[in-house]
């Protein structure tokens, strides 16, 4: 019996998690100027001090991050967004790209998530997080 009712709260929980509108983070800087560089300290609630960072509704519920330029480079440039649409193979992961028009490798993010697109804990599944309880429930009630 608590272990139905146990189930079906994470259930709805995982659900509401995956259908409240996601959020990005979405900026742009150059070096030292701005506050879009890693570190990124904000939160949802620091950010609206900033000028130029700001969370945006983002429908898709994919955010991305971009560096361009070499780690310590000067003029490496930072910039976050949110996705028009997910990968085509729906991982959350960062590559290094060439685009055509640049010199330069193009380090990217993508992730899944509610303003996922802060700095390091990027790649964090909260939804495998969400539903995990469930799995872990089911187990111990049906095989222990
Ligand atoms: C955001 O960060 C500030 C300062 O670090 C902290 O006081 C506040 O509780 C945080 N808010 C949320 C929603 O995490």
């Amino acid at each position: 019996m608590i272990i139905t009712v146990i189930i079906l709260v994470s259930l709805f929980s995982a659900i509401e998690s995956q259908s409240r509108v996601k959020y990005c983070y979405v900026c742009r800087s150059r070096g030292s100027l701005g506050d879009c560089g890693d570190p990124f300290p904000w939160n949802q609630t620091t950010v609206k001090d900033l000028k130029g960072v700001e969370a945006s509704p983002c429908p898709s519920g994919w955010c991305g991050k971009t560096i361009e330029g070499k780690e310590g480079d000067p003029i490496v440039a930072t910039e976050r967004m949110c996705l028009q649409r997910p990968p085509t193979d729906q991982e959350e992961r960062c590559s290094e790209t060439f685009f055509e028009n640049k010199r330069e490798p193009l380090f990217m993010c993508f992730c899944r998530g509610h303003l996922c697109n802060h700095s390091s804990s990027l790649f964090v599944n909260y939804g495998i997080l969400a539903v995990m309880p469930v799995f872990t429930y089911l187990y111990q009630y049906l095989f222990a």
